[in-house]
């Protein structure tokens, strides 16, 4: 299987030049590398704990996902989507809540700050605290962990997040796992390696210190008058400068070859201006930049264009989330009736196709067993023996989550259906290869119908 990674967005304000070069460049990178599957999603049900303008909020969502597109997201190879279109995850949310100590929700750092400063002003400590705000790690746990996903890229201020999702993942599974792990602790990928830019004033790059250049928006108009307020020093033409004390080196080297950044280095050093060292830092950001910008235009001009990449990103993602919702529904004991109708022979005349099912029967030693049968009443899996039916319901959720990439072939006149070493279940007794390959499409195909139907 490949490495789920999976990276949030919160979609509020306009992506500027920090957030390309410290988050947009390196993520997409790291999506393109092989045995990755990448999930990029905009996280816009958090964005309304911090803001309560929607047409920020939309303006927000269509210019980040359009800034995403634009600076080369491949909606085919990674999945990207917008949070508020799986309903899954606001379900996952609400029994993950039910799970979650609130004692591990009061030590969060983000509503800690909040207390202390309304404490500092004098105020009530959950003054103007949301339930959002409180409960934003457990939105944040839902995210990742209805993929499963196994790193989660993230600045250090949000590792601690991380660490809960996991806390709050493993107690699921101690609850109702019944010895199986129905969620993979996600691990936090902190990269200190790429660059934080400094802003016009030197300071990190933040829309909250007003120092930002701009990626997109305005134009490169916008971009050469943000370069033109970089701070620098009063030297002059023809003086050496500092260039590590420098804020515009730092930008430059974030953009340039390995020889742009020895030539621009030594122009500095041997006494360029700062207006001719600023032209050069405007025509390399723009020749990476310019072309992204045609598209970002073109895309906001066409956002029908971008929703339909949503939507695309949307059902890629709810054909995993779906299945997965279905086990933790069925852990906790909210078993979908429509599961129970699915497995039931349609009614004459009923809607739908019948379907094939598990059927559990307890073997004449006492171990447990179950059949898996095909719409028609074929015999398509015999379980091994379980010792308890626990363990039974357990291989039966493994078998429905894998889809059919759990299906091998078991010798030359079978098939099996294993997990990691174990063998679960299988079926023998074939004339040929040419059968037991025709009666393993019919197992797959069968078994992705039913998959599909309990998902829908
Ligand atoms: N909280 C993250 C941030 O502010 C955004 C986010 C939401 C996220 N859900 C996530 C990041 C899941 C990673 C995984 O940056």
């Amino acid at each position: 299987m490949n490495t789920r990674v999976l990276t949030g967005i919160t979609t509020t304000g306009t992506p500027h030049l920090g957030n390309y070069v410290g988050a947009i460049r390196p993520a997409i990178a790291a999506s393109e590398q092989p045995g990755v599957d990448a999930f990029f999603f905009l996280a816009d049900y958090h964005a309304l704990i911090k803001c309560e303008d929607p047409e920020r909020i939309e303006r927000s969502r269509l210019e980040i996902a359009a800034t995403w597109l634009a600076a080369g997201l491949d909606p085919e190879r990674v999945t990207f989507y917008r949070q508020s279109d799986l309903p899954e995850v606001t379900e996952l949310s609400w029994i993950l809540t039910c799970v979650t100590a609130k004692g591990l929700m009061n030590r969060a750092h983000a509503y800690k700050a909040s207390v202390d400063q309304n404490v500092a002003q004098g105020a009530e400590p959950d003054d103007g605290v949301t339930m959002g705000l409180f409960s934003y790690p457990v939105l944040m746990a839902a995210d990742i962990l209805i993929f499963n996903a196994h790193k989660v890229p993230v600045g250090r201020d949000q590792v601690q997040h991380l660490e809960m999702a996991r806390d709050i993942a493993a107690r699921f599974n101690h609850l109702y796992g019944r010895g199986t792990d129905i969620f993979t602790l996600p691990e936090a990928v902190v990269d200190d390696s790429v660059a934080t830019l400094p802003g016009l004033d030197g300071r990190k790059m933040s829309k909250s210190y007003n120092n930002t250049i701009p990626l997109f928006e305005g134009g490169s108009r916008a971009l050469r008058d943000a370069v033109a307020r970089i701070v620098t020093d009063s030297r002059g033409p023809g003086e050496a400068k500092d260039v590590d004390a420098s804020h515009l080196y730092p930008i430059f080297r974030a953009f340039a070859t390995a020889e742009q950044d020895a030539a621009f280095r030594a122009g500095l050093e041997g006494g360029m201006g700062w207006g001719d060292a600023k032209r050069e830092l405007v025509e390399l950001i723009e020749a990476a930049v310019g072309p992204m910008r045609e598209r970002y235009q073109s895309l906001m001009a066409r956002p029908e264009e971008v929703e339909e990449a949503l939507q695309h990103g949307a059902r890629k993602a709810r054909a995993l989330a779906a299945p997965l919702m279905e086990s933790v529904r069925a852990a906790v004991g909210l078993r979908a009736t429509r599961k129970a109708q699915a497995a039931a022979p349609a009614k004459k005349g009923g809607k739908g196709a019948r379907l094939a099912r598990f059927v559990s029967f307890r073997e004449s030693d006492g171990s447990f067993r179950f059949r898996f049968l095909a719409a028609d009443g074929t015999e398509l899996l015999v379980s091994d023996g379980f010792a308890d039916p626990k363990a039974a319901g357990a291989a039966i959720r493994q078998i429905q989550e894998g889809g059919a990439d759990v299906v091998a072939p078991l010798g030359e006149d079978g098939y099996a259906v294993v997990a990691g070493e174990s063998t679960l279940a299988r079926r023998t007794g074939f004339a040929d290869t040419a059968s037991r390959d025709a009666a393993v499409q019919k197992f797959k195909e069968e078994l992705q119908a039913l998959i599909e139907a309990q998902a829908a």
